[in-house]
């Protein structure tokens, strides 16, 4: 037993595992990506909900608050919940398809050298990526430059 090994759990990594799990392609790091901006966004909608209910408390609370989180450290942070949002929801699209098992090819014999199916989703998941930076981009300049 090695020291990542939980007794009857073998392959037990915990959340170091959600970082690195093995030598496993881009899919590997799209998928740590994909948690991390999934709990961001939670955890963005949490605090929406604290920093809206500041409403019931009278408006000199409310107005306080809004004047807090005006600054522009603030204005930063909704950036980055964007830039999460445009990847969660973008990869999230190629998910959806890679477990409807849509695009996926027709199963074939385990010749070697192997294949396997998620590969005919990495074009796509390319192109999600090219999108998503576009998205990002496009977003940020509206953001910072646009609508200031
Ligand atoms: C267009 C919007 C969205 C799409 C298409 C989407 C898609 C997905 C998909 C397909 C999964 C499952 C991933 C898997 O099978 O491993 C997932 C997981 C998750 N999503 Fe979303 N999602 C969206 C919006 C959101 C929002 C708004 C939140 C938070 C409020 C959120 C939080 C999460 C979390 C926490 C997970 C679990 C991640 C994990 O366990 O690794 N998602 N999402």
């Amino acid at each position: 037993m090695t020291n990542n090994e939980t007794p009857g759990r073998s392959n037990y990594l915990g959340i170091r595992g959600w970082f690195w799990g093995g030598k496993y392609g881009v899919e590997r790091y799209l998928y740590f990506l994909h948690r991390l901006t999934g709990v961001g966004i939670l955890l963005y909608l949490v605090l929406h909900i604290v920093v809206t209910g500041t409403r019931v408390r009278g408006e000199a609370v409310w107005e306080a608050t809004m004047q807090a989180v005006g600054k522009p450290v603030f204005r930063i942070g909704e950036f980055l919940v964007f830039v999460a949002f445009a990847f969660h929801a973008l990869n999230g699209f190629r998910l959806i398809l890679g477990e409807l098992g849509l695009l996926l090819g027709k199963p074939v014999k385990p010749t070697y050298p192997y294949k396997v199916a998620q590969w005919k989703l990495r074009p796509l998941a390319l192109g999600l990526m090219i999108l998503a930076a576009v998205v990002i981009v496009l977003g940020g300049r509206d953001f910072f430059f646009v609508s200031k």
